[in-house]
This record gives C-alpha cells, sequence and structure tokens, in this order.
C-alpha cells in the first residue's frame, strides 16, 4: 500500500480499537487499564491486617488512598479458592494485589486472575523477611537473586495492563543476629551497586514502580517484627536512589507517621506508603486526605459517620456469614489519641465475642466522651 495511505488507514485502526474499548458491556473493566493511579498516599500490604474488611474500613478515611491486599501466594490464587482470596468490595477501589512467588510463569497466571478479578495493580513482594516466606523463596531473599525477579516482573507485564509494582528493601542481609545487627547499619558503595543493579533490571523488564522499604531485610536473624524495627531507617538511600532513576517512579515506606513527615517526603519522591500507623491510628490517612486533596479541614470525616458506614457493611457481610469479630477486630484504632479510646475498644473488641452481637455494637461502642 503507497505510504500516503498507509497513515489514513493507520488512524481509522486505531480509532476503530478505541472506540472498541471505549463501548460495550465491560466499558468499566476495560477502562481501567487505561486509568491513572494517584500514588501519593498508599496504604501498606499487611499479611493478616488488610484483608478486604480492613480494605473497606480504611477507605472511608481517603477516597484517594492506594489500598494493597495482604500478600497472596501465587500458588495460593492458582490452586486455592480464588473467588474467596480474592475477593474484594467495589469500593475499596484503588486497590492494589500483592503477590508473593518465584515462578514467572505461576506469577503471570496469578496476575492475570488478579487483574481479571478488578484489581486496579499488581505489586510484586521483595520485602518481606518472614523464614516462612524466606523458605518459600518468595519475599525478600528474592532481591539476592534479580535477574529471576526481572523475569517475575516480565512475565507479570506480559500477561496483564494495569501496571505491575515491585516493592523491596534497601538491601538484604543474610547472617547470625548478632555478627548483623551492627553490619546492617551501613550501607557500602558494594550495597549501592546490587541495589542499583537489582533496580534496573526490574525497571527494564517493565516494572512501573519501585515501592522501597527503606531499611535492609536481615535473613535469618531477625524475626519479621523485628526487621521493621531494628535495621535502621535510611531515607537517604532511598533519595539517592530517587535520583539515580529520576524517571521510575518511587514511593518510600517505613516509619511515617505524621502528615509533616508524609509532606516532607513528598518534596523528594513520588509517594508515601504508611503501614502500622495507618492501621493503628487510621485516621491519619483522613488528616492526610485533606491536607493533599481536600480544601480544608472540614474535609476530615466524622468518626461517627464511619461507624455507621461500617455498621451497614457489617450488616451485608455477616448475611454472607461472616462474623461481626472479623470486621470489627480492625477498627480499634479509630478513636486512637482522643478521649474515650480505652472504653470504645473495649467495648468493640468485648462486645463482638457475645455470641447475639450484631452491626448495631458497632455504633454503640462510640465513646460518650467523644
Ligand atoms: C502485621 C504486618 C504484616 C505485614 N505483611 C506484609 C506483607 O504481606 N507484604 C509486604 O510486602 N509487607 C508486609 N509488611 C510490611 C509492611 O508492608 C511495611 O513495609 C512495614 O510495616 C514498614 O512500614 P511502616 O513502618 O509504615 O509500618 C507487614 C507489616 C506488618 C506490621
Amino acid at each position: 500500500m503507497p505510504a500516503a495511505r498507509v497513515e489514513p488507514y493507520r488512524a481509522l485502526r486505531a480509532r476503530r480499537l478505541s472506540v472498541q474499548y471505549l463501548t460495550g458491556p465491560t466499558i468499566a473493566k476495560k477502562m481501567r487499564w487505561m486509568k491513572h493511579i494517584d500514588r501519593r498516599i498508599s496504604c501498606a500490604p499487611m499479611m493478616d491486617w488488610t484483608d478486604k474488611h480492613c480494605r473497606y474500613f480504611l477507605r472511608g478515611f481517603s477516597k484517594h488512598v492506594l489500598l494493597y491486599t495482604e500478600m497472596i501466594t501465587s500458588a495460593a490464587i492458582l490452586r486455592g479458592d480464588r473467588a474467596r482470596l480474592l475477593a474484594f468490595d467495589a469500593e475499596e477501589h484503588p486497590v492494589a494485589l500483592q503477590l508473593g512467588g518465584s515462578e514467572p510463569k505461576d506469577l503471570a497466571l496469578a496476575a492475570k486472575a488478579g487483574e481479571d478479578f478488578g484489581y486496579d495493580e499488581i505489586n510484586l513482594n521483595c520485602g518481606c523477611p518472614s523464614d516462612r516466606v524466606s523458605s518459600g523463596s518468595f519475599g525478600a531473599c528474592l532481591m539476592l537473586d534479580p535477574e529471576r525477579v526481572a523475569d517475575c516482573v516480565a512475565a507479570m507485564k506480559a500477561s496483564v495492563r494495569i501496571p505491575v509494582t515491585v516493592k523491596m528493601r534497601i538491601g538484604v542481609v543474610e547472617g547470625r543476629r548478632r555478627e548483623t545487627v551492627a553490619a546492617i547499619a551501613q550501607v557500602s558503595d558494594e550495597d549501592i551497586a546490587e541495589l542499583h543493579r537489582f533496580v534496573t533490571l526490574i525497571r527494564d523488564a517493565g516494572c512501573d514502580v519501585a515501592i522501597v522499604h527503606a531499611r535492609k531485610a536481615v535473613l535469618g536473624g531477625l524475626s519479621p517484627k523485628e526487621n521493621r524495627e531494628v535495621p535502621p531507617l535510611r531515607y537517604d538511600v532511598v533519595g539517592a536512589l530517587k535520583r539515580a532513576f529520576p524517571s521510575l517512579p518511587m514511593i518510600v515506606n517505613g516509619g511515617l507517621r505524621t502528615v509533616d513527615e508524609t509532606r516532607s517526603a513528598l518534596e523528594w519522591c513520588d509517594g508515601v506508603m504508611l503501614g502500622r500507623e495507618a492501621y493503628h491510628r487510621p485516621y491519619v490517612l483522613a488528616q492526610l486526605d485533606a491536607a493533599l486533596y481536600g480544601d480544608n479541614d472540614e474535609a476530615l470525616v466524622p468518626r461517627e459517620a464511619l461507624l455507621e458506614r461500617m455498621a451497614r457493611y457489617a450488616a451485608r457481610e455477616m448475611e454472607k456469614g461472616e462474623r461481626l469479630s472479623s470486621i470489627t477486630r480492625h477498627m480499634l484504632g479509630l478513636y486512637s489519641g482522643e478521649p474515650g479510646a480505652r472504653e470504645y475498644r473495649r467495648a468493640l473488641s468485648e462486645g463482638a465475642r457475645a455470641a447475639d452481637a450484631g452491626p448495631g455494637l458497632i455504633q454503640a461502642s462510640a465513646p460518650a466522651l467523644a
């Protein structure tokens, strides 16, 4: 075909394709992969904590925050009860599925399953240091095998259209506790070279965003809890990494607790991920939402409105057979730092254990002092 006729043909074909994507019954599904995700604030994946009930609760504090599931292994998705594992409420969007695994083919299939279920992003866990996870050859130990991670990322990218991201540490140390605690405070030139190599490989494999927990992980020496506290936070290393890879969106994670800390981190990175603080004091998400997206503090959500929202949710979920305590256990931090916080926590946790407890308990637990 002569060149002059090729261009209009291409344009027509492109238009047909886009029309095909913008119409039809599955329009919402097809548009999702084109949607921009605001990543300035996200809530970290936390095993046993950020299940669907927790995410629904957290969504009440901010429409914008990007929520992550707990880590789900590719094996569980491929061989387990997929519908139960991947189910989430439509209100949770934007929501990212975190996968654990190290087999590119399995991860690609699990990522596709996640996309089909409607998740907005697929994240690969390369930061979790628990022994159980290390023995399964996924989590932080994968940072020792960057080529494998790159293969995993490339395979997932090839199977989905939504973003594929990696959650990682600034490095990994193998060894016994006594030797490593002192050693891990140091970040040598060699450590930096390894970190750059890891990021180069995942970026070239198609990783859309790197989420960096600003600590090293110690494998085989510290418990998961210690691994979130003992290795010192090195925001400076993440800052330098961002400067070295300016075109790769980078999210900093670890130890961030306040609006001020978040604001200053946003001066040098693309987003901030909060974990424990968001769980224990979820109201920080409303404060961040107001500071970053709202016009003023009136944008903060009244706690009582959140209780009402959760009571309605609990009524729906209990009809499907869920236990009230599975929902209320994530809500204990609602009044954290406020008058009546302890009274509220006790009323909710003790009340939810009663055999006849119903959704009304949620509003009834509001502290009289608040
Ligand atoms: C109870 C708990 C479970 C966690 N589970 C995961 C997980 O499944 N995947 C993961 O990548 N990180 C996991 N993490 C680590 C968090 O995502 C986050 O990186 C870490 O808590 C540091 O952030 P923070 O200081 O804001 O809490 C977990 C943390 C906690 C406290």
